[in-house]
């Protein structure tokens, strides 16, 4: 018996899995290895990252023994707590995954530690660093730390400088072995401070020891986008402005700011998923095919699309971009408050919480070709999806039989809800009539996979072990994406109409298809 879905749709030719049997145990794997023993601190542990992602994370990768050296985790914060309380923390935090197995999560627990720290205060880290080289001996723990900042924007540069000053970023001298941090985004709010944060990394950490996070990046389904386009001879011939007629990015949300208005207040939509997440896809639909898979060809490859982005119009701003903000409404069956309505916002304020724009890369490959942008919160629906709208067929040979316009050809990336890769194409009708069907052949990831897809997080997490940065952002590509948004924010931010700018959504009433409308309706010359 088939799953529901797939009864319902009649035009769906199942592809199944593309690789099965024997032919699955030769597929190729790139990049295996282990890693090494390693300290992870957490700084920030007490906040929800940690909870929600970074431990969760980390057990699942002991679990599956992606970590089969020694390990040690010690979260810092403010916060005053011993071992046993940050563990009894994660426990509860970690739910019903820890019931199911309760010898592992003691084998993991025995490797949570705690230590409190004061973030403006130098001996508080030297003393952090006095207590990370002990208890090392002895059991086979090598000297390598990973520093994960788990804390708030505005705490990063004074915590990079103390984890410097104090001695904790060297690298290979006295008995250490590597020292790597993590940095989660936004990295800056805008060019100048995304280039002085960076000064101050770089005043202690040499670039290979800086792993920028963009957790879209190693969603499988992202991370697919290049085996698909470059581990294929047919795609590539028509990757280009000869054959695609558009692109279509999206990422909608059905949550709201939920607790992060402190943040999201100062962000909005465009610093907080167009400056990394939608930028990062663009880059991998749009990109030439590196001369190799290596972490440093990838991300030339990246920075060239960046350098070719059209500068936006900032003169016509609303003929290439929409802005909105959601209002209450019902979001699957439940009612919602407005964005203004929420806790921490301000009752006038004028943070977008959606976007669409329109943006065009100024290349041999793309000139012409328009990129759709969108993401929204408390959207009618949460899709994570990019659509290849290919260009119409030359000249229709049916014309004088069909009467009807024929549909153009589609290829879908599903990369949420549905993890999938969907062609659409004609074919006959079955009849005797000439007339046309449109069917989807498709691809989808959990089917026939042995291998659960591994989770963002756990992904980004052992890669850093690893010291691969393939799917973390180089500086020159995010100084190049706020190169590009950063006009764009100042044009709104400065506007004098800048209330009229903003559309004041229903939550719950724009998805996929509305945003489309929207666009036809607001953006000129689509
Ligand atoms: C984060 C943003 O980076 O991505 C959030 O800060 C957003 O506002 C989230 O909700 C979306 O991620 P995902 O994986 O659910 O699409």
């Amino acid at each position: 018996m088939k799953p529901e879905d797939e009864q319902a749709d009649p035009g769906l030719l199942d592809l199944g899995t593309a690789t099965t049997g024997t032919e699955r145990s030769m597929a190729t794997s790139i990049g295996e290895k282990d890693p090494e023993s390693f300290t992870l601190v957490i700084i920030g542990a007490s906040g929800d990252l940690t909870e929600r992602k970074i431990v969760p994370a980390l057990f699942d990768l002991y679990r599956k023994g992606e970590i089969p050296a020694p390990f040690r985790v010690v979260g810092c914060a403010r916060t005053h707590l011993d071992d046993q309380g940050f563990r009894e923390k994660m426990r509860k935090a970690l739910g019903k995954k820890t019931r199911s197995s309760d010898a592992e999560w003691k084998a993991f627990a025995e490797r949570l530690h705690y230590w409190s720290i004061d973030y403006s205060d130098e001996s508080s880290f030297v003393a952090l660093g006095t207590f990370l080289n002990s208890g090392v001996q002895g059991q086979g723990m090598a000297q390598n730390r990973i520093f994960y900042l788990a804390i708030p924007p505005s705490l990063c540069e004074l915590t990079v400088g103390m984890i410097g000053r104090s001695g904790l970023a060297a690298e290979g001298t006295e008995g250490y072995g590597w020292s790597r941090i993590v940095i989660e985004k936004p990295f800056g709010r805008d060019l100048k401070s995304a280039a002085a944060l960076d000064r101050s990394l770089h005043e202690h950490f040499n670039e290979h020891q800086i792993f920028r996070m963009d957790h879209y990046l190693a969603k499988e389904t992202v991370q697919n986008i290049l085996m698909f386009r470059f581990a294929n001879a047919i795609f590539e011939p028509i990757w280009n402005r000869r054959y695609v007629d558009s692109v279509t990015i999206r990422a909608l949300e059905t949550l709201g700011v939920e607790h992060r208005a402190g943040y999201y207040e100062q962000a909005g939509v465009l610093r907080d998923m167009f400056q990394n997440h939608m930028m990062q896809l663009l880059a991998l639909m749009a990109m030439d095919p590196p001369s190799a898979f290596e972490a440093d060809r990838v991300r030339d490859e990246k920075v060239r699309v960046y350098r070719s982005l059209r500068p936006f119009p900032v003169g016509r701003l609303n003929d290439y971009l929409i802005l909105g903000q959601y209002g209450p409404g019902v979001v699957r069956g439940k009612e919602v408050p407005g964005y203004r309505e929420e806790p921490g916002v301000r009752p006038t304020s004028l943070i977008p919480t959606f976007a669409s724009m329109r943006v065009f890369i100024d290349n041999w490959r793309w000139q012409g070709t328009p990129f759709y942008l969108t993401s929204g919160k408390r959207m009618g629906e949460k899709v994570t999806n990019i659509t290849i709208q290919f260009k119409e067929v030359p000249h229709s040979v049916f014309r004088n039989v069909l009467g009807e316009h024929i549909a153009v050809n589609c290829l879908t990336m599903g990369i949420y809800p549905d993890e999938r890769i969907s062609l659409m194409f004609q074919t006959k009708h079955p009849g005797p009539r000439v007339s046309l069907t449109p069917v989807t052949m498709d691809f989808r990831y959990a089917q026939g996979q042995e291998d659960a897809l591994m989770e963002a997080y756990e992904k980004l997490l052992l890669d850093c072990m690893l010291g691969d940065q393939m799917l973390f952002l180089r500086q020159d590509s995010v100084e190049l994406c706020w190169s590009f948004l950063t006009p764009i924010l100042n044009a709104c931010e400065t506007c004098s109409d800048r209330s009229e700018m903003l559309l004041f959504y229903e939550s719950g009433t724009l998805d996929a298809e509305a945003v489309e409308r929207l666009n036809r309706t607001r953006m000129v010359g689509i």
